[in-house]
């Protein structure tokens, strides 16, 4: 019996998600023989029963190409929502236009709430697969999501743009890095861009040790001084972003001339990068290969350089948040580089 299976894409959106989308289709399409459609607008394609069937043509030169041919939402198949209110009961939905179709399988491309939904319509009943893709590279489970390696080339090469204005005019440049929960862009973009200061919502940060630190280096005749912050970091303001937030505390602590930059979206627009081509595509071919074998609930990962699966009940509901004993951390300390309080800095 030929397969029929489906592919959504939900969440965030970040560059890989066609190559992600290719590599689970033409796998399915070529080496098994299986039929594919393509869901549109996240988990509200399968509430809406909106889906394109995938062929070999449609899957052809999105390689390279941003975004996703689908289109995505956050809207979550299990939470009460305006949808519910007109006593749609989208679980049952999705099941039933599942079974309508003659589904075999749901892909479902996303970060970690994306992972948590598929869990959750696994255990109601339907074949899922989850591959993780986020530029937070926050899912639990794997070393890493498609997405980053492109968000992390473009956040590095913005901060390496500042260094030459902060150094023209000898200010504090305060960029604010996408990651609402997890610091892992930050820290890598920070480390690779050469920040001194970074700052990630798993480490606590005190304004004073960071204006004193800011302060030093100008003594030491530092002209300048680059701050990395995480979108996702605590700060008492309502009304400021992250960025914003630091970069006025600096500004009335100190006669440190001060600006702020917040990358945002930009980190999720645009071509994917190699890596991130390579990783999408890996993941969605062993999606393929796991259908094939018939072994569902699960989320394909990387671990190393093997790909391989773990099951989405194993993964659902966790964040993967940079532990505080991290290699980069104690690297970064090494090099002096502030990371917002005296004992981060392990002084
Ligand atoms: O999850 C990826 C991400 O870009 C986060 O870094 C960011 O906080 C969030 O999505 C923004 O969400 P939205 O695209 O819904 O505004």
């Amino acid at each position: 019996m030929t397969k029929r299976i489906g592919i959504l894409t939900a969440g965030g959106d970040c560059p890989g998600i066609n190559a992600a989308i290719r590599g689970v289709g033409k796998t399915a399409i070529i080496k098994y023989g299986m039929e594919v459609l393509g869901f549109s607008s996240g988990f509200l394609g399968l509430i809406n029963k909106d889906y394109e069937v995938l062929t070999e043509p449609k899957l052809s030169n999105i390689l390279t190409l941003g975004g996703t041919i689908l289109g995505t939402s956050r809207v979550k198949p299990f939470k009460k929502d305006e949808l519910s209110f007109n006593a749609i009961d989208k679980p049952k939905l999705i099941k039933k236009h599942y079974e309508e179709l003659g589904l075999d399988c749901v892909v479902c491309i996303g970060g970690n709430g994306t992972q948590k939904n598929a869990m959750k319509l696994s255990d109601y009943g339907l074949n899922v697969i989850g591959v993780p893709k986020t530029i937070d590279n926050d899912v639990w489970g794997t070393d890493v999501t498609f997405g980053f390696d492109s968000a992390l080339n473009i956040a590095t090469d913005a901060i390496d743009r500042l260094h030459s204005t902060a150094n023209s005019h000898s200010r504090i440049m305060v960029i604010e890095i996408m990651g609402h929960h997890a610091g892992w862009l930050a820290l890598y973009s920070g480390m690779a861009g050469g920040g001194d200061v970074i700052l990630i919502p798993e480490l606590d940060y005190d304004i004073d040790y960071i204006v004193d630190y800011l302060e030093e280096r100008a003594r030491r005749k530092k002209t300048y001084s680059i701050v990395v912050v995480a979108e996702g970091i605590k700060h008492s303001s309502k009304n400021k972003s992250a960025a914003q937030f630091v970069a006025s505390q600096i500004q009335k602590r100190t006669n440190l001339e001060t600006r702020e930059t917040i990358l945002g979206y930009i980190q999720r627009g645009g071509s994917p990068s190699p890596a991130d081509r390579i990783l999408a595509t890996r993941y969605g071919a062993y999606a393929a290969e796991l259908i094939s074998k018939e072994q569902y609930g699960l989320m394909v990962k990387k671990e190393g350089d093997v790909i391989s699966s773990i099951p989405l009940n194993e993964v659902g509901g966790k964040l993967r948040k940079v532990p505080q004993d991290h290699p980069i951390i104690k690297k970064a300390l090494g090099l002096g580089i502030c990371l917002g309080t005296p004992s981060n800095n392990g002084l």
